[in-house]
């Protein structure tokens, strides 16, 4: 006999507002004492849209909450070395306590050896090999920003996740790999017995519906139907695909992995796209950033 549950949304706005009072007070705190302003410094290699809008945006809620932000733009021909050079001096600039390179860079530019080239004190994307392995042992560091951010929503709306299976769809370095050792780690919203379901998986559908928490982070609009998930679990959609649609202005509309109508009824809480996890990640980043002045000074 299936129970019937309240929906409840998850909603980014309320979460994310929350997490940017709290860091703007902890800067305003630094300022009492006599401490600089936390300094992001952002590049931004070539012109892709969203790209754009997505380091506008960091820069944005720096200027919001009293952080120092410079944005470096170069490019879209601009070769590997001058990249890495950047970067350099950035390392070396004693001003600057956090570094992030936005991604995906052009095709010609080794990623992997830009987010190496970044000195790990200033790894506020958490991308770096050091980064990973700290997280991974356990050890503090820096969290990369969506999964920082879906921790921090569990946290907000005090959703239990201790003794849960959590299915996490999607192994990316970004998003699903850290994911899945954060929600299996001892940390408070850890102790999840975690399945990570990847383009592989044979039987996802039996996993999914066995989960009591899912992160659906593949990046495949409407992939997760209400026929794969239990009556009242927790839906985490971590999609934010731009599907053409010539009724908005902007001629696309941002989906999400999950298929809301279908799922919404039978999950106990539910993230939206519009307006959830996506929220939550700049707000991550700015707590990495605060966390790396913090630990500078
Ligand atoms: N591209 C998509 N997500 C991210 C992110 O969290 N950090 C950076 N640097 N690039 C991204």
């Amino acid at each position: 006999m299936p129970y019937f549950c309240a929906m409840q949304l998850m909603d980014g706005k309320l979460a994310s507002a929350a997490i940017k009072q709290k860091v703007a007070q902890l800067v305003q705190t630094r300022a009492a004492k006599g401490l600089k302003a936390p300094h992001l410094a952002a590049i931004l290699v070539g012109t892709d849209g969203a790209s754009e809008t997505y380091v506008a945006s960091k820069v944005k809620t720096c200027e919001e909450l009293g952080f120092q932000s410079t944005l470096l733009r170069l490019d879209a021909s601009t070769d590997e070395a001058t990249l890495l050079q950047h970067i350099q001096q950035l390392n070396d600039n004693p001003d600057v306590d956090g570094i992030l390179v936005q991604l995906p860079l052009p095709k010609h530019i080794s990623e992997a050896k830009v987010i190496e080239t970044i000195h790990p004190s200033k790894d506020v994307d958490g991308f770096h090999p050091v980064s990973v392995g700290r997280l991974v042992q356990g050890l503090e560091s820096f969290i990369p920003a969506t999964p920082y951010g879906i921790m921090l929503m569990l946290e907000h709306f005090q959703i239990p996740t201790t003794g849960k299976h959590a299915v996490v769809i999607g192994r990316s370095n970004i998003v699903g790999r850290p994911m899945s050792i954060l929600l299996s780690s001892q940390l408070p919203y850890g102790n999840c017995t975690v399945t990570v379901c990847h383009s592989k998986t044979a039987n996802l559908k039996e996993l999914t519906l066995q989960a009591d928490i899912i992160v659906a982070a593949l990046g495949r609009p409407g992939f997760l139907t209400g026929d794969m998930v239990k009556e009242g679990a927790v839906v985490i959609d971590v999609g934010i695909t731009r599907v053409p649609d010539a009724s908005k202005k902007k001629g696309f509309a941002i989906k999400g992995d999950v298929d809301f109508e279908s799922v919404a009824p039978k999950s106990s809480w539910i993230t939206p796209v519009p307006g959830g996890v996506g929220l939550m990640t700049i707000g991550a980043l700015m707590m990495n950033t605060l966390a790396a002045a913090e630990r500078r000074s």
